[in-house]
């Protein structure tokens, strides 16, 4: 039993390399699949808008592939245009009106996994040409899903295209005024997909080998780091493990963390998954907490711990445990996007809200009280 401290370890400011962030509740990157033509909407300020005005420690977007082809959907994210940045810029610079909190985006391409239709509507993948669809890339030619379009395997000079449009889209990013990248390396997309086994039967360089197969991922982190600002964060999510023998595993990942910490990287940030539909994941309370954990271990860099982690004591027991030294939160800041505030609640924390929220507090609205009794209000 871990006891709840006088001050928790969630409301502890954290350094994630010169990004010093408030407290460790991070919102984790989600898809809108609200975007027209990569362009953020208002849809995007609203989503975003309700988080930054309730006190989280970091912000990451949702996945923006580096190109319009590496978008998971239509509907996604991009910064490869001018128009897509100037939306992002006017985006960061609303919200900063109102709010300091810092913002990460969350860089990111789908490779084979591109060109999906709406996940509310079964995200099935969407043919070249059919709806807003196009042809995907990956590493070889073998598709996710059987009735999905056989992607084209990249070349080496497309492969370098692809670093350079990683680059292209964090110059960018920091032109829009973000503080922090996430370089998406995780889920099955395009990093993933080269270094997962399973998934990448190259021959070339690219391939084989684990240290062919964390050539992409190696090369993709030392070219944005070397044009991201030295005082802004930059890190990378990565899937621990592909949940499947003789896939990509945690031990892979661990060494391949020690690179990405070597290169200058500032965090790392454990998921799991996304690489094979097949792989029979044992989802369930704090469920890839181990993995952050392993990844703890071997480097000195941050670790942020994701996955069904819903209230503030489990994301506080997770720290004092020393598994992980930030918890990002996704489903359970859509439920609620007060989620830090009902997390001080619970550890007994004193948060300062923004002036305009602090007539909802416990101390000034005597109606708080009733908020975990309506039942017994109703009754009456
Ligand atoms: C609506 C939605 C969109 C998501 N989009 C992304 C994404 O853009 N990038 C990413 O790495 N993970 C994405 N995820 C995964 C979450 O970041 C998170 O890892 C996962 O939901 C587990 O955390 P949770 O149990 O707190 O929801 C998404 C999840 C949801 C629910």
């Amino acid at each position: 039993m871990v006891s709840t401290p006088a001050s928790p370890l969630l409301f502890t400011p954290l350094a994630l390399g010169p990004l010093t962030i408030d407290n460790r509740v991070i919102v984790a990157p989600m898809c809108q699949y609200s975007a027209i033509d990569g362009v953020a909407q208002p849809w995007h300020q609203q989503h975003l808008g309700g988080f930054a005005a309730s006190n989280a420690g970091l912000i990451i977007l949702e996945a923006t592939g580096v190109t319009n082809a590496g978008r998971i959907s239509p509907y996604c994210l991009a910064l490869e245009t001018d128009a897509q940045e100037a939306a992002l810029t006017k985006l960061l610079a609303d919200i900063r009106t109102y709010s300091q909190v810092p913002f990460g985006i969350q860089l990111a391409h789908a490779g084979r996994k591109a060109s999906t239709g709406y996940p509310w509507e079964g995200g099935k993948p969407l043919a070249p040409g059919v709806n807003g669809g196009w042809q995907p890339v990956g590493p070889t030619d073998e598709p996710f899903t059987a009735d999905g379009p056989a992607p084209h395997a990249l070349t080496e000079a497309e492969i370098a295209a692809t670093v350079a449009a990683f680059v292209e889209a964090a110059k960018r990013a920091d032109r829009a005024g973000f503080d922090l990248v996430e370089i998406h390396g995780a889920h099955g997309y395009l990093i993933h997909q080269f270094l997962s086994p399973l998934v990448n039967k190259r021959t070339d360089r690219y391939g084989g080998s684990l240290e062919n197969r964390m050539r992409l991922a190696l090369e993709v982190a030392e070219a944005v780091r070397a044009v991201w600002p030295k005082h802004k964060s930059l890190g990378i999510r990565l899937s621990a493990t592909d949940w499947v023998d003789g896939g990509w595993s945690v031990e892979e990942t661990a060494i391949l963390s020690q690179k990405l910490e070597a290169i200058g990287l500032d965090f790392i940030h454990i998921t799991s998954g996304g690489v094979v539909g097949s792989a029979k994941i044992p989802v369930g309370p704090n469920y890839q907490v181990p993995a952050a954990d392993a990844i703890k271990k071997a480097v000195s860099i941050p670790v942020i711990a994701v996955g069904m982690i819903v209230t503030g004591p489990q994301a506080e027991a997770i720290l004092q445990q020393g598994k992980a030294d930030a918890i990002a939160i996704a489903r359970a800041f859509l439920d609620d996007p007060r989620w830090v505030w009902r997390a001080a609640e619970a550890l007994g924390v004193d948060l300062r809200l923004d002036g305009r929220y602090q007539r909802a507090t416990g101390k000034t609205w005597p109606g708080a009280a009733l908020k975990n009794a309506p039942l017994a209000v109703a009754a009456e």
